[in-house]
């Protein structure tokens, strides 16, 4: 869905960003700034800063920053349209309706009746387990260890052995008609029986989207009993099935609280309990993929909330071989992983009970990188021992080895390894070429050692630059007195790379325009995705500048000097290939920059 630029612009400007951003986090004002504690990074001091003039927010700690619409897609992980959603709502504009046709209105309806289903099947539940009747679940819950907060927090529930959610749900005002709860998955409808509710005598889990919505339960049976006597019949959880609300691979357990953590990561886990048990332990950012193996839907889920995984399933063969399946899907999904060593306990709920928080939060420092544990799991399938099982297994590396996307990465990876099965570099570098050769396609890569991070090196270059222009922009935003001045020696095509120049196209435009009305938060809403928000705003939000007027005008003559040269720079290079025009215009350059040199800037 997308909307005009009005609207949305309307709709930014109609939310104070501290009003919103105060609704979210405690704000106290300084100066022209209010501050408070970044919610995007763990701080004691407040380096988080919200402007009201400018409407936007930047964080001095992380880097973090942008306008109202940024914060909300950052804070609560929205898209750009679900942000605009809620703004809408907020300040009560309203949105142009979509278009449906009258099968998609129909299926629309039916989604939404399930929903509340679920919603007040959730609430009966809940009840149930805090009425008399509920004894039995409580008593196992709490003999689990969870407290009445986790609990609540978590809506779970109890359907006694004599559960009746179906004539519950009958007897409720909204009247729902059977083809509804038949949707829903929480009945067992048959012809011989009738209707008959799916859970009963189990403890419930209920499983919320990331929305807070209940689109699933899961429910556990309280005696082992039956497990044990490997009754297969009687499956320990029972979960729904998939229905119009519940898409198995395209959800996780606990993330409706987990999108909030402060934490730079997630941990994957496999159980209900074992989501609930890191939660109560402090472990905020815990999920788990339900009764079904990890899925690329999951993966492309959790991409939308961080990049860096920390998977912590079972210890045991299972456990390590969902583990061995998962990791390649994160990584396609470009996230890093790490696995947390559990043993001795089987999973994370066991392991919090016997060793505590402090132990695990010790595990999740030490947790292995996926490659390393993927060699290490490899290791086990070769005797190392047997010289032919060795060079297998050592070709095996190779090929992983060859996988990795950067030399300095396989360069590191090859010391590393190296170095825990001691082998020698130069013999697992020929290796690897040799594989290379071999791998039809691809070009023998150089594994020769460089010893020069050129990549780094660039970056840092890139960075400085950067600072240099973001000090103009900054500087035009705060006084723009100087830009007339400016435009007489910078365009904005001058700026390096696309979003530099069209947030500097954007900015000249306001202000040929109307000085008085330069308007940074609606630049930052031309950009649609968040990190490109984040930069936009850095650009006007760089360090002020701390000198006397007297001193602005040779300031401002050496900054645009710089920029001068940066762009020769990129011209020159353009030439270099023979480009005609840029000869001519890198002279045009050059003679401005030794003009300039010897001018004195206009005191404004
Ligand atoms: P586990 O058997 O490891 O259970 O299954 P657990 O999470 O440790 O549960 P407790 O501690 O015995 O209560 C891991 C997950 O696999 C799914 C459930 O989602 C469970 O949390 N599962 C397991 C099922 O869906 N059905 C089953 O019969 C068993
Ligand atoms: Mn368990």
């Amino acid at each position: 869905m997308y909307y005009p630029d009005d609207l949305v612009e309307e709709i930014r400007l109609r939310s104070d960003i501290v009003d919103v951003i105060g609704s979210y986090i405690h704000l106290s004002r300084s100066g022209a700034n209010h501050i408070g504690l970044c919610p995007f990074h763990n701080e004691k001091t407040g380096s988080f800063s919200v402007n009201g003039q400018k409407q936007i927010f930047k964080c001095f700690g992380c880097g973090v920053g942008g306008n109202v619409i940024t914060f909300l897609m950052k804070y609560d992980n929205m898209t750009f349209p679900e942000a605009i959603k809620v703004l809408a709502d907020r300040a009560g504009v309203a949105l142009p309706e979509m278009e449906y046709t009258a099968e998609e209105k129909k299926q629309n309806q039916l989604k939404q009746q399930i929903l509340q289903v679920n919603k007040e099947a959730a609430k009966y539940y809940y009840s149930v387990l805090k009425s008399p009747n509920g004894k039995k679940g409580e008593d196992y819950l709490k003999g689990r260890g969870l407290s009445d907060d986790t609990i609540r927090n978590f809506g779970l529930g109890f359907a006694p052995h004599n559960a009746n959610l179906y004539n519950y749900l009958k007897s409720l005002p909204e009247k729902y008609g059977d083809d509804v709860l038949k949707a829903s998955g929480i009945f067992n409808f048959s012809e011989s029986y009738g209707v008959r509710d799916k859970f009963w005598d189990r403890v419930i889990f209920p499983i919320m989207d990331a929305n807070n919505k209940v689109i699933a339960f899961g429910g556990r049976l309280m005696s082992e009993g039956a497990i044990e006597a490997g009754d297969k019949k009687i499956p320990k959880y029972l979960n729904s099935p998939e229905t119009e609300v519940f898409d198995k691979s395209r959800n996780l357990y606990g993330l409706n609280i987990a999108r909030r953590t402060r934490a730079a990561y997630l941990i994957l886990c496999e159980g209900y309990m074992d989501v609930i048990a890191l939660h109560q332990a402090g472990f905020d950012m815990a999920v788990a993929s339900l009764g079904t193996a990890f899925t690329s839907g999951h993966a492309t889920l959790i991409r939308r909330f961080t990049k860096k995984v920390y998977l912590s399933y079972d210890s045991d063969d299972a456990g390590v071989k969902a583990a061995l399946r998962a990791l390649p899907i994160l990584k396609a999904a470009g996230i890093s992983a790490k696995v947390i060593d559990m043993r001795p306990y089987k999973d994370p709920d066991e392991f919090i009970k016997n060793l505590g928080r402090e132990e695990y939060e010790r595990r999740i420092e030490n947790a292995e990188g996926s490659f390393f544990y993927e060699i290490r799991m490899l290791e086990k399938e070769f005797d190392l021992d047997d010289p032919e099982s060795k060079t297998r297994f050592c070709t095996e590396i190779a090929n992983r080895i060859l996988r990795l996307e950067e030399e300095i990465e396989r360069n590191n990876y090859i010391e590393a390894i190296c170095t825990k099965y001691n082998l020698s570099v130069e013999s697992l570098s020929k290796l690897v070429a040799k594989q290379a050769m071999k791998t039809e396609n691809m070009e023998p890569r150089p594994i020769i050692k460089s010893g020069i991070h050129d990549k780094k090196d660039a970056d840092k270059l890139d960075t400085a630059k950067r600072n240099t222009q973001k000090t103009l922009l900054t500087w035009i935003c705060d006084e723009p007195e100087i830009f007339d001045t400016v435009k007489s020696y910078i365009k904005p095509a001058d700026f390096s790379g696309e979003l530099y120049i069209k947030a500097a196209e954007l900015l000249f435009e306001q202000i040929e325009e109307d000085a008085r009305k330069i308007n940074v938060a609606k630049i930052i809403g031309c950009f649609t995705d968040e990190d490109e928000q984040t930069e936009v705003a850095s650009l006007f939000s760089s360090t002020k500048l701390d000198m006397s007027d007297d001193e602005k005008p040779e300031a401002l003559k050496r900054l645009i000097i710089k920029i001068l040269e940066q762009v020769a720079q990129r011209i020159n290079e353009a030439a270099a290939d023979g480009d005609i025009e840029a000869m001519s215009r890198g002279f045009v350059i050059k003679q401005t920059i030794e003009k300039l040199k010897k001018t004195d800037l206009k005191k404004w």
